[in-house]
């Protein structure tokens, strides 16, 4: 389903990513792994077009999508659920969460309701302004003395080669 070979990243002259492959497979979940700074976040970054590779091929479902803009990428089915609370802050939840949304025509197709159903707290807080629900939630992560949860879009890292290494 979504496929990358041989991918090249820079930021300006700094050579991040060296021919990084994967594969994931429809209805695969799929983690990437790596040390700090090994390029996780540029690979993810790479496939959703924010930090377009320059050499290397990505593609969807067979159509290539590497040098497509962001939004298009998103358009046509790529997800980034960034790590952190990176929501819009002047915006209430539930316009977060609209934000979002993107039918599919499918049976089990995402609807606010259904996302309240699966978390009743944000039902609550619809109307809340997200920073507000974003001070809450990092409260209530400190309190619980943890780590702030963290939701990120992981892929394989079974093919990935980088010489960096
Ligand atoms: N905007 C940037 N400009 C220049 N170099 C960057 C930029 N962002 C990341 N890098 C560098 O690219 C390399 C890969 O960073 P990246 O953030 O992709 O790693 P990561 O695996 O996601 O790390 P972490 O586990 O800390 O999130 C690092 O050497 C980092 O310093
Ligand atoms: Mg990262």
């Amino acid at each position: 389903m979504l496929e990358v070979e041989a991918i090249h990243t820079y930021y300006g002259d700094s050579h991040v990513l060296h021919g990084v492959s994967l594969r994931v497979g429809a209805g695969e979940a799929v983690a990437l792994l790596g040390r700090n700074g090994a390029g996780k976040t540029t690979l993810i970054r790479s496939i959703m077009g924010f930090t377009p590779s320059r050499d290397g091929r990505i593609a969807l479902e067979g159509e290539p999508i590497h040098s497509w803009p962001a939004h298009r990428i998103a358009r046509r089915g790529v997800a980034l659920v960034p790590q952190g609370r990176r929501i819009f802050a002047p915006l209430t939840v539930r316009e977060n969460l609209l934000l979002g949304a993107r039918p599919s025509g499918r049976a089990d197709d995402w609807s606010i309701e259904r996302v309240f159903d699966l978390f009743p707290r944000l039902r609550e807080r619809a109307s809340q302004a997200g920073a507000r629900s974003r001070a809450a939630s990092s409260r209530c992560s400190r309190s619980a003395g943890r780590c702030s949860p963290t939701a990120a879009c992981c892929f394989s890292t079974s093919r990935r080669r980088d010489s960096r290494r």
